[in-house]
Protein backbone atom coordinates (compact mmCIF):
# COMPACT_ATOMS: atom_id res chain seq x y z
CA UNK A 1 0.00 0.00 0.00
CA UNK A 2 1.37 3.26 -1.05
CA UNK A 3 -0.14 6.79 0.28
CA UNK A 4 0.75 10.33 -0.92
CA UNK A 5 0.43 12.66 2.17
CA UNK A 6 0.17 16.15 0.00
CA UNK A 7 0.01 19.83 1.80
CA UNK A 8 -0.27 22.88 0.25
CA UNK A 9 0.67 26.15 0.82
CA UNK A 10 1.59 27.55 4.70
CA UNK A 11 2.04 24.14 5.74
CA UNK A 12 5.47 24.43 6.27
CA UNK A 13 5.03 26.81 8.79
CA UNK A 14 3.07 24.25 11.28
CA UNK A 15 4.56 24.52 14.62
CA UNK A 16 5.48 28.18 14.45
CA UNK A 17 1.91 29.35 12.80
CA UNK A 18 -0.56 30.29 14.79
CA UNK A 19 -0.27 27.03 16.99
CA UNK A 20 -3.36 27.83 18.93
CA UNK A 21 -5.78 26.86 15.78
CA UNK A 22 -3.34 24.54 14.40
CA UNK A 23 -0.99 23.04 17.64
CA UNK A 24 2.46 22.66 18.06
CA UNK A 25 3.85 20.01 15.95
CA UNK A 26 5.54 20.67 13.02
CA UNK A 27 5.07 19.52 9.40
CA UNK A 28 7.64 16.58 10.15
CA UNK A 29 6.15 15.63 13.48
CA UNK A 30 2.80 14.70 11.57
CA UNK A 31 4.72 12.93 8.80
CA UNK A 32 6.74 11.13 11.00
CA UNK A 33 3.62 10.16 13.33
CA UNK A 34 2.11 8.72 10.48
CA UNK A 35 5.22 6.60 9.48
CA UNK A 36 5.39 5.02 13.29
CA UNK A 37 1.43 4.52 12.82
CA UNK A 38 0.98 2.88 9.97
CA UNK A 39 4.29 0.73 9.03
CA UNK A 40 2.58 -1.38 6.46
CA UNK A 41 2.22 2.08 4.23
CA UNK A 42 4.91 3.19 1.57
CA UNK A 43 4.59 7.45 2.21
CA UNK A 44 5.49 9.67 -0.07
CA UNK A 45 5.39 13.27 1.51
CA UNK A 46 4.90 16.05 -0.52
CA UNK A 47 4.58 19.61 0.50
CA UNK A 48 4.66 22.82 -1.75
CA UNK A 49 3.49 27.09 -1.60
CA UNK A 50 2.63 26.31 -5.13
CA UNK A 51 -0.42 25.23 -6.88
CA UNK A 52 1.42 23.93 -10.19
CA UNK A 53 3.47 22.20 -8.01
CA UNK A 54 0.48 20.12 -6.38
CA UNK A 55 -0.93 18.99 -9.50
CA UNK A 56 2.46 18.01 -11.20
CA UNK A 57 2.96 15.82 -8.21
CA UNK A 58 -0.48 14.42 -8.55
CA UNK A 59 0.49 13.73 -12.31
CA UNK A 60 3.80 12.59 -12.09
CA UNK A 61 2.47 9.77 -9.49
CA UNK A 62 -0.47 8.79 -12.13
CA UNK A 63 1.72 8.57 -14.91
CA UNK A 64 4.22 6.19 -12.28
CA UNK A 65 1.07 4.06 -11.94
CA UNK A 66 -0.46 6.28 -9.02
CA UNK A 67 -0.71 5.13 -5.71
CA UNK A 68 -3.41 3.84 -2.78
CA UNK A 69 -4.84 7.03 -2.42
CA UNK A 70 -4.01 10.72 -1.20
CA UNK A 71 -4.63 12.37 2.12
CA UNK A 72 -4.73 16.11 1.15
CA UNK A 73 -4.75 18.96 3.01
CA UNK A 74 -4.80 22.19 0.22
CA UNK A 75 -4.68 24.40 2.91
CA UNK A 76 -6.37 27.77 1.60
CA UNK A 77 -5.94 26.49 -1.78
CA UNK A 78 -9.30 24.26 -0.52
CA UNK A 79 -11.49 27.41 -0.45
CA UNK A 80 -11.09 28.84 -4.36
CA UNK A 81 -8.38 26.60 -6.46
CA UNK A 82 -10.28 24.92 -9.61
CA UNK A 83 -6.78 23.82 -10.87
CA UNK A 84 -6.50 21.90 -8.09
CA UNK A 85 -10.34 20.52 -7.98
CA UNK A 86 -9.60 19.46 -11.88
CA UNK A 87 -6.66 18.15 -11.34
CA UNK A 88 -8.11 16.15 -8.23
CA UNK A 89 -11.14 14.96 -10.50
CA UNK A 90 -8.98 14.13 -13.56
CA UNK A 91 -6.70 11.63 -11.44
CA UNK A 92 -8.44 7.65 -10.84
CA UNK A 93 -6.25 7.67 -7.56
CA UNK A 94 -8.92 8.62 -4.43
CA UNK A 95 -8.31 11.68 -2.28
CA UNK A 96 -9.10 12.36 1.06
CA UNK A 97 -9.50 15.92 1.89
CA UNK A 98 -8.22 16.78 5.53
CA UNK A 99 -7.74 20.08 7.66
CA UNK A 100 -5.98 20.41 11.09
CA UNK A 101 -8.86 22.83 11.98
CA UNK A 102 -12.54 22.55 11.99
CA UNK A 103 -13.23 24.75 9.37
CA UNK A 104 -16.93 25.53 9.85
CA UNK A 105 -16.50 26.75 13.57
CA UNK A 106 -13.85 29.87 11.66
CA UNK A 107 -14.20 33.06 9.01
CA UNK A 108 -17.49 32.05 6.77
CA UNK A 109 -14.88 31.56 3.41
CA UNK A 110 -13.30 29.01 5.33
CA UNK A 111 -16.49 26.65 5.00
CA UNK A 112 -16.74 26.97 0.86
CA UNK A 113 -14.32 23.99 -0.52
CA UNK A 114 -14.25 23.08 -4.12
CA UNK A 115 -12.28 20.51 -3.42
CA UNK A 116 -14.56 18.14 -1.30
CA UNK A 117 -17.25 17.53 -4.71
CA UNK A 118 -14.27 15.48 -6.25
CA UNK A 119 -13.08 13.92 -3.01
CA UNK A 120 -13.62 10.69 -1.21
CA UNK A 121 -14.34 12.40 2.13
CA UNK A 122 -13.55 15.20 4.07
CA UNK A 123 -12.19 15.25 7.37
CA UNK A 124 -11.17 18.29 9.65
CA UNK A 125 -11.01 19.80 13.30
CA UNK A 126 -9.31 16.53 14.91
CA UNK A 127 -5.71 17.88 14.53
CA UNK A 128 -2.73 15.37 13.46
CA UNK A 129 -5.53 12.83 13.72
CA UNK A 130 -7.58 13.97 10.62
CA UNK A 131 -4.29 12.88 8.79
CA UNK A 132 -4.65 9.74 10.47
CA UNK A 133 -8.42 9.16 9.72
CA UNK A 134 -7.66 9.95 5.99
CA UNK A 135 -5.03 6.60 5.80
CA UNK A 136 -7.18 4.92 7.63
CA UNK A 137 -10.27 5.50 5.25
CA UNK A 138 -7.55 4.79 2.37
CA UNK A 139 -6.79 1.48 3.79
CA UNK A 140 -9.90 0.26 3.92
CA UNK A 141 -11.00 0.94 0.88
CA UNK A 142 -7.82 -1.02 -0.38
CA UNK A 143 -8.89 -4.26 1.67
CA UNK A 144 -11.94 -3.98 -0.12
CA UNK A 145 -10.02 -4.21 -3.62
C1 LIG B 1 -6.37 24.34 6.81
C2 LIG B 1 -7.57 25.28 6.84
C3 LIG B 1 -7.48 26.32 5.72
O1 LIG B 1 -8.60 27.18 5.77
C4 LIG B 1 -6.23 27.14 5.88
O2 LIG B 1 -6.11 28.05 4.80
C5 LIG B 1 -5.00 26.31 6.02
C6 LIG B 1 -5.06 25.11 6.84
C7 LIG B 1 -6.35 23.38 8.02
O3 LIG B 1 -5.59 22.41 7.97
O4 LIG B 1 -7.06 23.59 9.00
O5 LIG B 1 -3.94 26.67 5.53
O6 LIG B 1 -6.43 23.55 5.63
Amino acid sequence: VSILVMNGPNLSRLGKREPEIYGSLTLDDINRGLADAFPEVTFEFFQSEYEGALLEKLFELEDRGGCSGVVLNAGALTHYSIALRDAISAVIMPVVEVHLSNVHKREGFRRTSVISEVCVGVIGGFGADSYHLGVQDLLKRVEKE
